[in-house]
């Protein structure tokens, strides 16, 4: 199979960890006879420092064009007055909130996955964590707050600000699909979060979940309010397989949810539109403090490049190889400096994508 990727390495540690992950896409690549090439676009503030602006229309064309995007991290420390000193509509993740809405990726999902390896860096106790948990957020990504209209003004000498939150039913109902489709993938079960107590838009959010519930008659479903949600996932995380929400309820959650894992490095996202299109990236920021030492951990975004395989290439083989090795190197007691532990090996971040393609195939 040939597959056109695009690559972001972005800002920070991104071009450390996409550099990784094309090493272990080209081993896959040997191994299993299929041809990845790459194609690097400028996003974020080295955009910026560029062309004055997160994301050009022509790096944009680029992307839509590929067979999917890989993307490392961008934005730098909100002090770097080079990049922040601006409108909010020219600062680094002006351009991810962009590439989300021109490449149409209103689905975005987040595995958080305790590895047993890692079980310790877990701050639940044990008791709770018992015999890990595994769950998947899917957020909307390209409605809600985030997109809606939004101004500052002075109303009679006092400053006002107005963000809005809209949902229509079809915003609603393709997310919706997506995320039954994966729990039939998975134990069966979703859980939707809204805020249908007080808002309009979880109220449509809820009706309109219950009338796609319809076709999938195997499929537990449950509402959750947002509070109570961002509580059972301290109190009882196992609970949870497929979570469902809105854009800015998705983002607070999958950060906590990120969190009990103990392990940010470790976790990957996918960004999908209605095809098998995607935007791959790990859930984790562009660390700039750590920025070219060879100490970032480079999974989440080897991970990520397995999401690729199997959601826009239909790599099912390649994905589970992929992650069989990253699993492995962890029982090995091979660990970046993020998630080292007594009694473990610590590398860095080249060589750990080295250890990572070499148990491929
Ligand atoms: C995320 C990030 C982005 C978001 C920021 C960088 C705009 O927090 O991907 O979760 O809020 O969506
Ligand atoms: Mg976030």
């Amino acid at each position: 199979m040939e597959c056109k990727i695009v690559t972001i390495p972005g800002d920070g540690i991104g071009p450390e960890i996409v550099r990784e992950a094309c090493k272990v896409l080209d081993k896959v690549g040997r191994v299993y006879g299929h041809t990845f090439s790459y194609k690097e676009i400028l996003m974020g503030g080295c955009s910026i420092d560029a062309y004055g602006v997160p994301l050009t229309d022509e790096a944009l064309a680029e992307a839509k064009a590929a067979d999917a995007v890989l993307l490392g991290a961008v934005g730098g420390n909100v002090g770097n007055s080079r990049w922040y000193d601006v409108a909010p509509n020219l600062r680094p993740e002006a351009g991810l909130l962009a590439i989300r809405k021109g490449l149409g990726l209103f689905a975005n999902m987040r595995p958080a996955y305790l590895y047993q390896e890692l079980a310790q860096a877990c701050p639940l106790k044990k008791e709770i964590i018992g015999d890990g948990f595994d769950m998947v957020i899917m957020r909307e990504l390209t409605g809600g707050l985030y997109f809606g209209e939004r101004h500052t003004e002075e109303v009679d000498g006092v400053l006002q600000a107005v963000d809005t939150l809209t949902y229509n039913e079809h915003e609603i109902r393709r997310i919706a699909i997506k995320a039954f489709d994966i729990a039939m993938k998975r134990r069966k079960k979703v859980t939707s979060v809204d805020k249908a107590n007080v808002l309009d838009s979880s109220r449509l959010w809820r009706k309109v979940v219950e009338e796609v519930a319809k076709d999938y008659p195997e499929i537990t479903l449950e509402h959750m309010l947002v509070d109570n949600c961002a509580m059972q996932l301290v109190m009882n995380p196992r609970q949870f397989d497929v979570i469902l929400t809105e854009n800015m309820f998705g983002d607070i959650l999958s950060d906590e949810a990120s969190m009990i894992t103990g392990s940010i490095g470790m976790l990957s996202s996918a960004s999908m539109n209605e095809t098998k299109f995607g935007l791959y990236e790990p859930s984790h920021g562009s660390a700039p403090d750590i920025a070219g030492k060879d100490v970032a951990n480079p999974i989440a975004t080897i991970l990520s490049a397995a999401m690729m395989l199997r959601y826009s290439f239909d790599l099912d083989k390649e994905a589970s190889a992929i992650e069989a090795a990253v699993q492995k190197v962890l029982t090995e007691g091979y660990r970046t400096v993020d998630i080292m532990a007594e009694g473990c090996e610590q590398t860095g971040t080249a060589r750990m994508g080295d250890l990572i393609a070499e148990r491929i195939g």
